[in-house]
């Protein structure tokens, strides 16, 4: 079995088109996978996944990079806090926000932080956050982090929303409750409309360039007539026309 038929069939087993990541990378994880797990082919690992469901969730894991952070590029956050929910909130009664590839949840409850910090009730917010990993969500709903994950934060926000444990930060129940998670495979499941935010960071960088086309404009429609995106911050766009988005900051685009 050689690599491209490897990766098709277990994209039909796992249910997630690992064709539609950037391949080299895809082949790369893979090896690094064999490899530790001492066997000694594509074909015995295929064997595995097809036979051994635990073997099978640690090969989506391996697959999908979960790293993540409390506000990771603090400009960025910053802008947010001080520009675009401000004025979004401004415009609506309730706003409807989406982190779109959210890991074990440090972004989407960095939004819920950031709307705590402005005063805003949670009846004027609704806070989604999707993954593809129900490892890693999970983890999100658990609440419980390790101080790389807070490595951007200050140390008054940590004070009043995290209680510490040994050597993990557990996140306060009340911010807790502000974010729901679900599973959505980005590539192939629909996406909710009418959303104000979306935040979709850090994982276009494993798409092929046709996917991350076709993803951005699927966002692009997913927001309202004012709606804003916000991507990761090497995941710039080059043409945001092209998606009916025009440029607001370092990786905030607005529906135009
Ligand atoms: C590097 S993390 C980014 C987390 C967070 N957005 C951030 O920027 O800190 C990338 C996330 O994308 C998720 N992911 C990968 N492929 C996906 C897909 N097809 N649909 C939804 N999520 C996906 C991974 O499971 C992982 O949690």
């Amino acid at each position: 079995m050689d690599f491209e038929a490897f990766i098709n069939q277990v994209s039909q087993k796992i249910k997630v088109d690992f064709t539609s990541y950037k391949q080299k990378r895809v082949k790369r994880r893979t090896k690094n996978f064999i490899k530790k797990h001492n066997l000694s082919d594509y074909k015995s690992c295929f064997d595995k996944i097809k036979t051994d469901p635990q073997f099978k969730r640690e090969f989506l894991e391996h697959m999908t990079i979960n790293t993540t952070e409390f506000f990771r590029n603090p400009d960025n956050y910053k802008y947010l806090q001080e520009e675009v929910l401000p004025k979004l909130l401004k415009k609506h009664n309730k706003i409807k926000i989406w982190s779109a590839a959210s890991s074990i949840g440090c972004e989407a409850y960095t939004i819920a932080i950031i709307l705590n910090q402005l005063g805003v009730g949670p009846k004027r917010y609704e806070i989604k956050a999707t993954d593809i990993d129900s490892t890693a969500l999970a983890t999100a709903r658990k609440g419980k982090y390790k101080p790389t994950n807070l490595k951007k934060v200050d140390q008054s926000i940590i004070d009043q929303y995290f209680t510490k444990e040994n050597n993990n930060y557990l996140l306060d129940a009340k911010i807790k409750q502000q974010v729901k998670f679900k599973r959505l495979n980005l590539l192939k499941d629909d996406y909710e409309t009418n959303i104000n935010l979306i935040l979709c960071r850090n994982v276009f960088i494993y798409f092929t360039k046709e996917i991350k086309n076709r993803l951005t404009q699927k966002l692009s429609q997913a927001l309202t007539d004012d709606g804003i995106l916000f991507l990761g911050n090497t995941e710039y766009l080059l043409q945001p026309k092209k998606y009916n988005l025009e440029k607001l900051y370092t990786s905030f685009y607005k529906k135009a």
